[in-house]
């Protein structure tokens, strides 16, 4: 039997996590998918943030925009913040599952609370967030969700980021090809974007000149990622017309490796 997915609604929304962030790519890639007259739902751990994140993108881009507090690795807080969300915007359509947080400690030093926090945050929230969304993306038979892995997954780690972190964001590359199957006959799509290393704070503060200099030499475009390098990948797979791709990972990193 062919299945075929339900149009894209007129009016529809998009949930980013890790959207509050001042310099990271959730914020950025909110603010893209508002410009292109998405409805926005900003979620982060504050919801203070959230909301102010929240209030900012509807003043600058005149969209319908949400914010909810949500810890992505507490399977409860995620639930009530979707129904929030669903209940104060427009059908929910796209999921980016950007939340995240990095992991410099060896392998031989990490103890077993630090590895649950890295796991919990980075592979159990996109989990979390995608079950909760895709029952609703289901109902309606259309839905695009992205997650977001790292070159750390396929390099086992080789970044500031260790091995917890890269072992989950190989998880999360899993949770893509695993979901996107059984959720694309139902209208849904699921894909990732794995990015090399990009300039926000998330490597321990803020990259110094310097430090940039460090990372770009390793890089064949001679310069380290911008969030908007890889809002524009989000962007183009939740759009409509991206509906045959599903399952995939793509790195957007500068040439740091390749397949
Ligand atoms: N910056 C890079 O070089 C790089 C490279 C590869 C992958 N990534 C990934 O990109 C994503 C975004 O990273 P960034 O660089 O913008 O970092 P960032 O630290 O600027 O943003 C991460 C956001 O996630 C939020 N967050 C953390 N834990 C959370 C939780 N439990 N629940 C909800 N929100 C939570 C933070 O509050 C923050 O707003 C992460 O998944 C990261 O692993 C980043």
């Amino acid at each position: 039997m062919t299945t075929t997915a339900a149009p894209f609604p007129a009016e529809k929304t998009a949930l980013v996590t890790g959207a509050a962030s001042e310099r990271g790519i959730g914020r950025v890639t909110a603010e893209r998918l508002a410009s292109e007259g998405w409805a926005v739902a900003v979620a982060d751990l504050d919801p203070i943030a959230s909301k102010s994140v929240a209030e900012a993108i509807a003043g600058k881009f005149g969209v319908r925009t949400y914010g909810v507090g949500m810890n992505v690795a507490d399977v409860e807080q995620v639930n009530a913040g979707i129904d929030e969300v669903e209940a104060n915007l427009p059908q929910l359509v796209a999921v980016a599952n950007i939340a995240g947080i990095s992991n410099p400690t060896s392998y031989l030093d990490i103890k077993p609370e630090e590895w649950d926090l890295v796991l919990n945050v980075n592979l159990r929230g996109p989990h979390f967030v995608t079950q909760r969304a895709a029952r609703s993306m289901v109902a309606n038979n259309v839905g695009r969700i992205v997650n977001i892995s790292s070159c750390s997954a396929p390099m086992g780690g080789g970044t500031f980021s260790k091995t917890a972190y890269s072992t989950a964001k190989a998880g999360v590359e899993g949770l893509t090809r695993a979901t996107a199957r059984e959720l694309s006959p139902m209208g849904v799509t699921v894909n990732c974007v794995a990015p090399g290393p990009i300039d926000t704070d998330i490597m321990g503060g803020t990259l110094s000149d310097e430090r940039k200099e460090e990372l770009a030499a390793g890089l064949l475009v001679g310069r380290v990622g911008t969030q908007a390098d890889i809002a524009s990948m989000v962007n183009y797979l939740v759009t409509e017309e991206a509906s045959f791709i599903t399952g995939q990972v793509y790195d957007v990193n500068g040439g740091l490796w390749f397949r």
